[in-house]
């Protein structure tokens, strides 16, 4: 599995500080990530591709500075958001797959071959000359997931992809991200998915508060959530609900 490595890497708007300095390695294969709204979950990952540049430290991908070799470490690292409207770019969905492989440079007909292959794995087949605008909110996160697959990446970040499907979509969505060979973080608020996982991180204000295997941090965030519940106080950095 690929090495994500933070040394000391912090975020900081102006005084604001949004993540403290994090030192840890990621290595396995399923990595989830829970927490309250407005903790850092979605700095932390966009850190990992390049989104989010450190304020201080380092990240690297396979030993590559993220903040050096974003474009190489993006080839590498596919992301999907819960928005998956947000990721639509071409008029049509074949095009949409397609246009994930422009930097590559291949032939047309493996372009072709490969997008096929996306659109038939993800039943988006028979609406391949269709808009994406017109596909369901599931078919739409399909796409977004195909749009992510096609580069080939060796590491699938998923914000919250399940948090505007539906119970079937949502089950579809896990099923696909659980199956992949590829290494797979998910931030989630959807706890369930996480049961299999190798690793589960907690954060909470801005800090990594738990990190273990899934039922000790999920455990961790409830008595945690129970706690501040009882003295009132509000979870995380809560401004203005789910961010993307
Ligand atoms: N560009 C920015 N400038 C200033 N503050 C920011 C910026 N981006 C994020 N923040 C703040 O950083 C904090 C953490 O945001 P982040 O999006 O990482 O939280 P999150 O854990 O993903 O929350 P959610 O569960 O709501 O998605 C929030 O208080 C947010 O308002
Ligand atoms: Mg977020």
């Amino acid at each position: 599995m690929p090495n994500i490595s933070f040394d000391r890497a912090s975020v900081a708007y102006d005084s604001d500080v949004i993540l403290q300095p994090q030192t840890f390695e990621l290595s396995e294969q399923r990595i989830g990530i829970i927490g309250s709204n407005g903790s850092g979950k979605s700095t932390l990952v966009r850190m990992i591709n390049g989104l989010i540049e450190p304020s201080s430290g380092t990240v690297r991908y396979n030993g590559l500075d993220v903040a050096k070799h974003g474009k190489a470490v993006r080839r590498k690292v596919g992301f999907i958001f819960s928005d998956a409207e947000a990721q639509i770019v071409m008029p049509r969905v074949r095009d949409d797959i397609a246009f994930s492989l422009r930097r590559f440079k291949l032939p047309k007909a493996e372009v072709n071959a490969r997008v096929d292959d996306m659109l038939h794995r993800f039943g988006l087949a028979d609406r391949a000359e269709n808009s994406p605008h017109t596909l369901s909110g599931g078919e739409k996160q399909m796409l977004a997931l195909a749009a992510v697959l096609v580069i080939e990446p060796e590491t699938i970040i998923a914000d919250e992809p399940t948090t505007l499907l539906d119970m079937r979509n949502r089950r579809r969505i896990i099923r696909e991200l659980t199956s992949l060979e590829q290494q797979v973080i998910v931030v989630t608020h959807d706890i369930e998915m996480l049961a299999d996982f190798d690793r589960v991180l907690c954060v909470n204000d801005s800090d990594i508060v738990f990190d273990g295997p899934p039922r000790d941090a999920i455990a961790f965030y409830t008595d945690l959530m129970d706690r501040l519940d009882a003295e009132g106080t509000p979870g995380g950095n809560y401004t203005d609900g789910p961010g993307f």
